[in-house]
Order: C-alpha cells, then structure tokens, then sequence
C-alpha cells in the first residue's frame, strides 16, 4: 500500500497557515487515493527519541562500523530511537512537509527530526570515490511553508539586498542529500499583515494545494 507520511512543523494547529494549506493538500489528496494510507507526525505533539551525547557518538560509532565493512552498531539506546525514526521515514513513499519560517531558517523541532532521520551510515552512504549517496530514493516530498514577509522584499530598508531565506535551499537540499528526486514547495507568505488580502492568500494557496495534491 502506498503510505503518505505528514510532518507538521508549526504547534499553532488551527491558527497555522502552513498547518491548513497542508489539511487542504491533505484533504484532496485523499480524495484522489482514497486506498493510501496517510500517517500524521506533528512535530510538536510527538517525543521525538532525544539525540545527545549518546547519539552523536553512536552516529560515530556506526560510521566507522560501516567504513569497516560492518552492517552497522546495535540498535540500543539513543541509536534505538534513531532507527525507530528512520524506519518510520523509510516506510513511507511520499512526504508532506509543512513548516513555518523562524528566524530564516527551520523551527527547531523540525531540525531535531531532521537530525535523526539524516544520517550517514544508513540514510546517506558513501561510495568508493567518497560520494555520498543517498538511500531514500524513488520517493518524493511536498515542502509548504509559510512566512510573516515575503521575501522578494528588501529589508530593513530597500536598499538593503534581499531577505537571507536559509530555509527553502536548506530544505531542498537535505532532501536531495536524502535520495529524494522530486522535490516540490509551495511558499504561503506574507502571512504577517493581517486583513482581506490575507485571507485571499492564503484561500488561493489552499487551491494551489488541492490542484498539487491531485498529481502528487
Ligand atoms: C519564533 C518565530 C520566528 C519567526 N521568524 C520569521 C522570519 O525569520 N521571517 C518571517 O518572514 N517570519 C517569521 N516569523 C513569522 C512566521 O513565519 C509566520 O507567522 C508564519 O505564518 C508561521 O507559520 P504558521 O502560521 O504555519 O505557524 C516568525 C515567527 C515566530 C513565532
């Protein structure tokens, strides 16, 4: 059965942009596949398996185990949670990310997740010419994400470049890191200045998604 994993990244559940242009995507979706099953991961309402001390050094710890030719080190402790987190992604066939911006760049729960599930040594391996390859292929991702400006604008003042947005390259790339070959966003943005035009925003991003689900 085809599996559609859902990591929600934003904990404002109903007052989230990104969390309901992702159930609009979510809702036409499973009315074009009806038979997929859908698996829902907020990020804020799980306990993701801690990543300390123990897990660095395990992540270590198997990298060596795999250069030595090994199938790599015993799933106990914080590892354990690791691997528990990787099958879960490994499961799944398609995924749909949605996530707000804070401060350029991931909220950091969603960094954490990330921080299990990329790993070198079992998602990412590394051939004879020290290429990294990475494993999860044949799979694809829906990114949205929402943002208080848009960042086409200039800020703080015109004359100032272009806002630094370390999310989208970030996101894209890890993915692509991942294996994944088909990499899909869709920005939700400026959610910041409330009124009419707000709400017509993000009701055309609703549409948008509903129409991206129906090919996905
Ligand atoms: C901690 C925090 C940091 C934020 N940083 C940014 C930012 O760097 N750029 C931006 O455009 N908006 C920023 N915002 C605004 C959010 O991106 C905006 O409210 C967005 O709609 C949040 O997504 P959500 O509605 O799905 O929760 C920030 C909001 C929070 C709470």
């Amino acid at each position: 059965m085809t599996r559609l994993l859902y990591v929600e990244a934003s904990p404002r559940k109903q007052n989230s942009y990104s969390s309901r242009v992702a159930q609009a995507f979510l809702e036409s979706y499973q009315e074009t596949h009806p038979d997929h099953d859908v698996e829902q991961f907020p990020l804020f309402q799980v306990d993701l398996p801690p990543f300390t001390a123990e897990g660095a050094d395990q992540k270590m710890e198997n990298i060596m185990n795999r250069f030595a030719g090994g199938d790599g080190i015993e799933a106990i402790g914080e590892w354990a949670g690791v691997m528990a987190e990787i099958g879960r992604l490994e499961r799944a066939d398609k995924v749909l990310l949605s996530s707000p911006v804070w401060n350029y760049s991931l909220p950091y729960r969603l960094k954490h997740w990330l921080d299990l599930v990329v790993q070198v040594g079992v998602t990412v391996l590394v051939n004879e010419k020290f290429e990294y390859i990475g494993q999860l292929i044949g799979r694809r991702v829906q990114i949205i994400t929402s943002s208080g400006s848009s960042y086409e604008e200039r800020f703080p003042l015109p004359t100032d470049g272009t806002k630094t947005d370390f999310m989208h390259p970030y996101l894209e790339h890890i993915f692509r890191f991942l294996g994944f070959e088909d990499i899909r966003t869709l920005r939700v943005h400026p959610t910041g200045i409330p009124g009419p035009d707000l709400e017509k925003m993000v009701a055309e991003k609703e549409e948008e998604a509903r129409a991206a689900a129906k090919t996905f």
